[in-house]
């Protein structure tokens, strides 16, 4: 197969959102609520495939084809991980030159601590990966920092990850803006269309999970980075989740960032990519536990409106946008962002603000009709695709 697919799509929508957004003091105030847009990302992903028990989901791609699963389940006897596993916990323990070892630069001696990656720092102002903390506690020691991508960075988070079997992921997204600012920036990479064949992640892991790239299933995303770092044949090893991005990013012909880039992070401190995931391939551990500032989200949710508008506006708003957002979900391509600001219309119109509910009824209707768009046009394309 060979193709170069150049859809004109992110321009397109784009120029919708400009124009939803032309009233941006309304919507900024709706748009950083990471516990509704958790709701409507799970749900998206519940009425997308009402046959996958929930609690699947965090198995990747086995979720999404029985065959590929009994498959996996059988070599779970015989885990093809378990060397590195192995060779991690060697590793772990070994004491740098200076007689340190990992254990001394983390909370617990760094056992069992895995579902708290990344967490924001607040002295910092940044989201610290495990594999960040890990190169940092090697230089602290005098010690080179290892490759992001494989080999023994793989085996270190693998060992970690599976002291952690069992636990519930836990992100927490502080109490502070910054924080807020890289939830943000995260969600907003997970959902920009990149590279010659113009597709985001959200391209391949919301609208497309269950379909096939050649010989892969694609993943959903609802709990896609539970089981980093992973064994693939296809590798011949384990690969980190930096490894994971650079590769799904040269899929599309994106340019792949530098790993460990703020982006990057970013996208690993977005919590719906983290859910349970009781078994898996990878050695990773298990379940998000969704943890936030939640008054502080409802204070800012409540933020007053600059607008005058009518209730029979935001009617007339919500009603167009609500007919799209239906559209696009009976061609099962109903975006989450399209849910959460027509949640967000209704909620500021419960409170008496029209103004804010009119400006959210038309981001849904603008991201409906871009949605519809693109189910229709990506309908085929995406099977010409060439992926190497
Ligand atoms: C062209 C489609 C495509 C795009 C776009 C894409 N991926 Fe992937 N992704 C894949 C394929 C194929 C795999 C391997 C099969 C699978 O597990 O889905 C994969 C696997 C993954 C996995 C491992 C899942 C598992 O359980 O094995 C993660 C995590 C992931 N992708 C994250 C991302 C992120 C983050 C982005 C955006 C930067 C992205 N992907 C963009 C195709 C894509």
């Amino acid at each position: 197969m060979n193709a170069r697919i150049h859809i004109p799509l992110a321009s397109l929508v784009a120029a919708l959102v400009a124009l939803a957004l032309t009233s941006p003091d309304v919507v900024a105030a709706d748009k950083v609520d990471p516990v509704a847009d958790a709701r409507a990302f799970q749900n998206f992903f519940f009425q997308k495939f009402p046959n996958v028990k929930h609690e699947d989901f965090v198995n990747g791609p086995y979720s999404m084809n029985e065959d590929m699963k009994r498959q996996w389940q059988e070599k779970e006897e015989f885990p093809p991980y378990e060397f590195a596993l192995e060779a991690g916990k060697e590793m772990f323990s070994t004491p740098f030159k200076n007689g340190k070892t990992y254990a001394d630069c983390f909370p617990n001696g760094g056992i069992g601590i895995r579902q708290n990656y990344p967490y924001f720092d607040s002295g910092e102002g940044k989201v610290i990966t495990l594999e960040l903390a890990l190169n940092r506690c090697r230089e602290a020691n005098g010690e080179a920092p290892y490759s992001y991508i494989k080999d023994e960075m793989a085996s270190l988070t693998a060992y970690m990850a599976y002291t952690s079997r069992g636990k519930l992921m836990d992100i927490k997204i502080p109490d502070d803006p910054r924080a807020l600012a890289a939830y943000e920036n995260g969600k907003r990479y997970f959902y920009t269309r990149r590279g010659q064949m113009n597709f985001s992640c959200a391209s391949c892991h919301v609208q497309s999970p269950g379909e096939r790239i050649r010989a892969e299933t694609l993943a959903p995303a609802l709990g896609i980075l539970n089981a980093m770092p992973i064994y693939r044949s296809e590798w011949s090893g384990m690969g980190t989740t930096s490894r994971r991005f650079v590769t799904c990013n040269s899929q599309t012909r994106a340019v792949p960032l530098e790993p460990q880039a703020d982006e990057y992070r970013d996208v690993e401190y977005f919590p719906v990519l983290r859910r349970q995931r009781p078994a898996d391939l990878g050695t990773g551990s298990t379940a998000m536990k969704l943890s936030l500032g939640l008054a502080m989200l409802l204070a800012l949710s409540l933020a007053p409106s600059a607008r005058a508008a009518s209730e029979a506006d935001y009617k007339a708003a919500y009603a167009a946008a609500e007919a799209a957002s239906k559209e696009a979900a009976g061609m099962r391509n109903q975006w989450t962002v399209t849910v959460s600001a027509l949640a967000a219309a209704k909620r500021a119109a419960d409170g008496g603000d029209f103004g804010r509910a009119v400006a959210a009824a038309r981001e849904a209707e603008a991201l409906a009709k871009a949605s519809i768009f693109q189910a229709v046009s990506e309908k085929e394309a995406w099977k010409a695709m060439e992926i190497r």
